[in-house]
Formats: C-alpha cells, structure tokens, sequence
C-alpha cells in the first residue's frame, strides 16, 4: 500500500475510529427481555453494535440453511478506498462499466434511428417500447438495456451449463428427455415447447442444485418480525438463500442430493401400469425463491423456460454433450460471495477436521489476536510446536491419572469444600451464583491436577477472585477482537495502549504473573526432590528440556483456560436444564443411589443416564459454541463449497446441536434417552441403560480428528462426580422468578450471562 493509499484509508477511518475508541462496547452484553433482537444479517452499523450475538445470528442463519454453507459476505472490504483511489480491481470495474455503457448507448442510437425512420414498428421491442414511452433520458434507457443483458444473459447460460453437466452424469434421465423431444417435431412450435413437460420439471430440478442466483436480500424499510420471531431492525439486511434451501432435506426429503426430475413430476394413468403421460407439479415459490417470489418475481421466467427447453431440444436432438474433463473430475459451483464460511454439514466438519488436517490450520489472524492472551500455548498454535504440546500433555489424560483424578482430587474437592458450602447455603436458604462455584471449583481441580498446586479459591467465605475477574476479562476482550469490524483498530488501541486494550495489557501482565509463580514454585520442588512420585503436566513440561519461562508459563495459562471454563460452562448449563425437566433428575438420581456415596473411578465411568444427559445438555449449550480454522490451499468442500486459501471456515457446534436434519423435529427437547437404548426384552423396557455415542462432526462439541479435546474424558468424570456428589444431597432451585430464562453468551467458552442464581434444598435421606 502507498503512503497516500495508507493516508486516504485512515481518514476514512477516522469515525469509526472516534466511535470505537471513546465506547468499551466489549463489555456490553445483549438485552435480556429482547434476546433474540440481533442483525440476522444486518447493516453494518447494526453488526457492529450487535458482535456479541455473533453465535446467536450465525446459528439462526445455519438452522434456516443447515445442509449447505452459508457464505457471509465479507461486511467490510477495501473496495470503497479502492473506489475513491481509482486503483486495482475498482480501477478495472470503472473502465468495464464505461464500455458497458458506450456498448449500450450504440445500440440505443441505433434504435432511435429506426423508430425516427419509420415510427410505428412492426415488431415492437422492449427497447422501443420504452423510447417511445417518453422517457428518452439517455442514462435511465442505458441502465434498463445494461439490466436486460445481465438478466438474459447471465442466468439461462448458468441454468443451462450445470443442466447438461447433470445430464452427462444422469444418462437415464437424458434418455427420457430424449424421448419427450422426439415426439415434437424438429422445430417445435411455441405449444409443443411448452408441452416439454419432462424437461421443464429436469431444469426445475437442475436449478433447484444450481440456482442462477444463489442468495439474494433485501433492506427492511421499518422494523419488523418475522414469522419466526426473529426481530428485523430497519436498515437491518435480510438474505435468502436459494442455493441453501435448495439442499434441506426437510424441503426435498432424505434424498435432495438426487438429480430426480420425477420430483416435480407425477403420472396420468390408472396409477399402477405406471405409463401414462408425465405432469407437471409445481413448488411453491417460497421453497423455491429461485425465480424469487411475489411481485418482484423475475419477469422473464417463461421466456427463460421457453428458451431453455428450445435449445435443450435443439441440442440433444443432435447431440450428445461428453465432459472433456478427465473423470471424476467435478465442476466447482462458484458465486460472487466468499471470504468467511460458516457451516453446519458434518461431511464438511469431517473434512476440515479429519479428512484433510493438515490443509487447515488455525492461521496467523487468529494466533496474533489471541497471541497476547494465550501465546504459544496449545490453543494458539499448529504444526510442531503444537504436536510437542500435545504428545506431552497426552500422559495426562492416560487410565492411571485420570483414576487418580477423579478419587482424589475431584473426590476432595467435593466432599471437603463444595458439599459443606452447599450444606451451609442450604441451611440459612442464601442464594450462590452456582456458575461462580463451579468455576471455584473447577479451577481449584485444574491447577492441582495439572501444576500439582492447590490455589484453594472454593473456600466457605468465597474470597474475592481478582484473579478470576482478570482471567475472565482477557477472555472477553481477547475474543472481542474477533467481532471488531475493523481488526486493525484493537491494534491501534493496543499501540496507544488505551481502552479495553489497556486492561487486556493489565489482565495478561497478571495472568503472566500468576503461572510465573506457580513455575517457580515447581521448580524449587523439582530441585528438591527430583523424582517426585506424582509427576504433573508441569512438571512433565519443566523436566522435557523446554524451560524456557515464556513457553511453559504460555501452556498454563492454555490449561487454565480449558480446564477452568469448559466444564463449569456446560455444569451450569446442565443444572439449569435439570430444574426445568424433573422427570430426568428423578432418573439421574436413581442412577446415583446406585452407587455409594464417594463412587470410584468404574462407578463414575458406568454412571451411563448421567452421561447421555450431559452429552444431552452440551448439545444445547456447548462450551465453545464456535469454532474455526484457516484454508491453506485452494479446496472443495464435500457439499461443493469453494475454499480458496487463506479464507476461514467455521463450523458452529451450537447451531449444529439444534438442527432438525440431525436431531429430529423434537431437537428443542431436552432428552438424554437420543443417547441411550435399554438392554433387555425390547418390551418391557426395564433393562439397564447402554449409551449409543455420535459421530464427532455431528457433535463437534469436543471438537474431532487429531485435534480431538485432550481432556474429554477427564472432564466427563469431573462432571459426573460434581453431579453426584450435588445432586444425591440437594435439590438444585434457580432464584430467578419464574420465566424468567437465563442468555447463554460466548467469550471463547460460553457462559450464562450475569450467573446463575439458586438455592439449595437439602434433600430428605
Ligand atoms: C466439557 C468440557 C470440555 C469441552 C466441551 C472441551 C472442548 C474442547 C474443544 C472444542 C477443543 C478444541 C479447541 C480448539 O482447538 O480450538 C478442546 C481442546 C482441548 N481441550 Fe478441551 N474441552 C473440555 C474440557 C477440557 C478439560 C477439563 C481439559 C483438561 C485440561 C481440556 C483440555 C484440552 C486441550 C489440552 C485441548 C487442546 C487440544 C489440541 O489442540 O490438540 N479440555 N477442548
């Protein structure tokens, strides 16, 4: 970029630069009595007020598309500096569109020539239509005949390049096309055209795959709700997405990836010889916008359909059209919008986690913004160095440890610190904030299992937390950067060290502080006795030979973070689901009277019930709620989604938990029985329990493939033990009034916002 390019962007940028310095919007959390009014896809001051609901909008745009991709266009680009400094691709649209309009101001003169000549035409043409109209104003008759080429040209020669691909691919139905066309004649008349019914219904289909306009929208003049209860703020941009919709298999059923003409189809006839003539039977243009619909519906779409089964029948008649490409070799679909992919298809999740691991990784953007407050630590990094983190650590989490893990540390925990505070909650009938505890508790658990130092922050007088305040807003504002509309702004912010900047500088500096001390401590402890018996992750790092301090102090803050945040997220989330399905705790509790009162390691692991209805709970309520990772090479995504390198692609754990396609119609439910099935007689129904997993890319909640979470099972024991140990004892009652519902809300890990008040009712024995 040159200096003058570098200038004209920053006086650009000067407004929203004021606006984003002088607000500290990262704290501003969504409002609780409207939780749903967020931008589906909104202008891009209505984004920027709204980052926050990122998860919420995006989940909402996947569950109204979740078989394909939604591609978001990118809300902010150059091309408006590009524009105003007449340079590169701007430059280029400038002289395109300058010979466009000299193209079509000849054939205007042209025409005006004619009509001067001999001024009732015969053949009246649109053109002339509209210069005898009245309105001669040269640049609106330019950008009518500019309108009308885009339109004619642009979508039946789109329709009609994928259609003849899908008929190489689908001899059976060429066959049958063939067939309707021999029986017209060689030049069919208008009537005859019109009676190709069977290609009509195959171009239907054909589009239905590859529609001309694959998305399109609109700008909502005044604020309004939709059918679904979304709320639409004016100015806010809503799209719909043929190309979407056009793959949901509640639209099209199981089998939508089917080029099958024979849906739009039925037989005439006594319905068992089964060949009478074919008719037609049509969609409704709102499962099928892809004409669009209602009275902007496009104008030329019978003059489309006739020309496309005109040259359909002209070609095949003749011809038979053979791809040149080698085999398997499959055109790519590609529109004008890329640059961010969010998705919920497991074929997709599967492919970028999994199938092609080493193709995407988590990219320079996301490590430099999270660089401050992770480092290199595991979460932050790829190739070796995350390869080394990962061996290392991996001894954590074999059978021995986590044995030890859940009979010692979690049991303590437990039995001397949570159940007496929960005990004394419950006799003077005080409110907690349960999310406060369990964080408590969940870092008390991760600091001794992983640095074999105990903080002791879940104490009866609950002390002020500075340190949990600090870690919490590093994670807030860290993942703020994420959503700022212009990334390089927290850079400035960060340069001037001011702002929200200023306390993540503060937060990390003391989060650094903190894993310093416990290094040190260890150190010591290693130079004391060298061989200690029970050898931690930080130990196991400080003896590999890697002590440089920046690098192991990186790694504990990485655990803190996933040992403190995932499971005390999905335990308030789980307990506030138990308050409001009963029938399910009676069940859980059952299964916990089962076992004695401090379970042992196989106890735990057999408590199946509980199991399935966290599985059940993080579906709703995932602990990372969003994920994603960075293309490095050109690629295609199993649905056909273009990748092209460099470009992040998402996949969104919270939004696929809620998807019909995948969970059923009742997915909204809360029930622990989709991960179950009774063993027994198939009648009675009273066998025990036997979980039935799922595939890890329909429930990435875990993430999947090499990058699996390493703490999955670690942090299922904890869970359940934390689980037992409450619910055998107390009855867990959220303080809220009634109705009132709590906003999950996401920093990185997801969180309820505010907390989550309750009291505890000792339960009788
Ligand atoms: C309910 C609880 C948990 C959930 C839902 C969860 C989820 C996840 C997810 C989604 C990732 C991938 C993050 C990314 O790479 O962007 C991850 C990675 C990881 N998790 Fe967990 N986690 C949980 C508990 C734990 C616990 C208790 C530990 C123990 C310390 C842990 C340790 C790790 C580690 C070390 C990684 C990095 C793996 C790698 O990059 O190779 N997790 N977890």
């Amino acid at each position: 970029m040159s200096i003058i390019e570098l200038l004209a962007s920053l006086s650009l940028l000067l407004v929203p630069l004021f606006f984003y310095l002088t607000t500290n919007s990262w704290s501003k959390a969504p409002s609780k009595s409207n939780p749903k009014s967020y931008p589906l896809i909104g202008s891009s001051a209505a984004i920027f007020a709204n980052r926050n609901r990122d998860t919420q909008w995006t989940s909402d745009l996947i569950q109204s598309s979740p078989t394909a991709t939604v591609v978001l266009r990118r809300f902010l680009d150059d091309t408006r500096i590009k524009r105003f400094l007449n340079t590169g691709s701007e430059k280029r649209l400038k002289e395109a569109c300058s010979e466009l309009r000299e193209f079509a101001r000849n054939i205007i003169k042209e025409k005006k020539q004619e009509l001067s000549n001999k001024p009732s035409l015969e053949t009246v043409d649109l053109l002339s239509r509209f210069l005898s109209s009245g309105h001669s104003d040269e640049d609106f008759v330019t950008d009518i005949v500019i309108s009308f080429i885009l339109a004619g040209r642009d979508t039946t020669s789109a329709a009609l390049t994928w259609y003849f691909w899908l008929l190489s691919q689908n001899p059976e139905i060429e066959k049958e096309i063939l067939r309707e066309i021999k029986d017209k004649s060689e030049s069919p008349v208008y009537e005859e055209v019109k009676d190709m019914v069977y290609t009509h219904a195959s171009l239907c289909e054909s589009m239905r795959l590859y529609p001309p306009v694959p998305i399109d929208g609109k700008v909502a003049l005044r604020d309004d709700v939709l059918p679904d209860g979304t709320v639409i703020k004016k100015g806010m941009r809503v799209l719909y997405h043929p190309y979407a919709m056009g793959r949901l298999e509640m639209l099209w059923g199981p089998d939508w990836e089917e080029f099958k003409p024979e849906r739009w189809l039925q037989r005439a006839g006594d319905g068992v010889s089964n060949d009478g003539k074919w008719s037609f039977v049509g969609r409704d243009p709102y499962s099928y916008p892809v004409f669009q619909a209602g009275p902007r519906i496009c104008l030329g779409k019978d003059m489309a359909f006739l020309q496309m089964k005109r040259v359909v029948a002209g070609i095949l008649r003749r011809f038979k059209v053979v791809p040149a490409a080698e085999d398997g070799v499959e055109p790519v679909f590609v529109s004008f919008v890329t640059s961010k992919m969010e998705g919920g298809n497991p074929a997709n999740v599967q492919h970028i986690l999994k199938t092609k691991f080493y193709d995407y990784e988590k990219g320079s953007k996301s490590r430099q913004t999270l660089f401050d407050f992770l480092g290199n630590g595991i979460f932050n990094i790829d190739g070796d160095s995350w390869k080394f983190q990962r061996q290392v650590s991996s001894h954590e989490f074999n059978t021995k440890s986590l044995r030890k893990f859940v009979e010692t540390v979690v049991d303590t925990e437990v039995s001397q610190r949570l159940i007496p505070i929960l005990s004394t909650a419950a006799a003077n009938n005080s409110v907690l904030d349960l999310q406060d505890i369990l964080q408590r508790f969940a870092f008390d658990n991760i600091c001794k299992i992983a640095f074999g130092y105990d903080p002791a922050y879940l104490l009866p007088d609950l002390p002020e937390t500075e340190f949990a305040k600090t870690f919490d807003d590093a994670a807030k504002i860290s993942s703020g950067r994420f959503a700022t509309l212009f990334p390089f702004l927290w850079k400035i912010k960060r340069f001037l060290n001011i702002g929200s900047e200023k306390r993540l500088k503060e937060a990390c500096s003391d989060l650094r502080e903190f894993a310093r001390n416990i290094i040190k401590e260890k150190k010591q402890e290693l130079s004391n006795k060298p061989s200690l018996e029970t050898v931690d992750l930080l130990s196991r790092f400080l003896s590999s030979g890697h002590s440089d301090e920046d690098f192991v102090t990186d790694i504990v803050i990485s655990f803190i973070l996933a040992g403190r945040d995932t499971t005390s997220a999905a335990l308030t989330w789980y307990f506030w689901l138990l308050s409001q399905n009963p029938e399910i705790e009676k069940e859980i509790l059952r299964e916990i009277k089962d076992k004695s009162e401090s379970p042992v390691y196989e106890e735990v692991k057999d408590m199946v019930y509980t199991h399935a209805s966290l599985c059940e709970s993080m579906r709703l309520y995932p602990p990372v709620p969003i994920d994603g990772k960075v293309a490095l090479r050109d690629d295609v995504l199993p649905d056909g989604t273009v990748i092209k390198k460099g470009m992040r692609v998402s996949y969104h754990p919270y939004a696929m938990g809620r998807l019909e396609m995948l969970w059923g119609p009742d997915w909204e439910e809360f029930k622990p029985e989709r991960w179950l099935q009774r063993a027994g007689d198939g009648v009675s129904n009273d066998g025990k329990w036997s979980f039935v997993g799922r595939d890890p890319y329909s429930y990435p909640v875990f993430q999947a493939g090499p990058r699996i979470c390493l703490g999955k099972d670690m942090a299922f024991l904890q869970m359940k033990r934390v689980v037992a140990g409450i619910l055998r004892r107390f009855k867990v009652v959220p303080a809220a009034e009634d109705g009132v519902e709590p906003v999950f809300v996401s920093f990185l890990t997801s969180k309820m916002e505010g907390g989550f008040p309750v009291r505890f009712e000792e339960r009788a024995n």
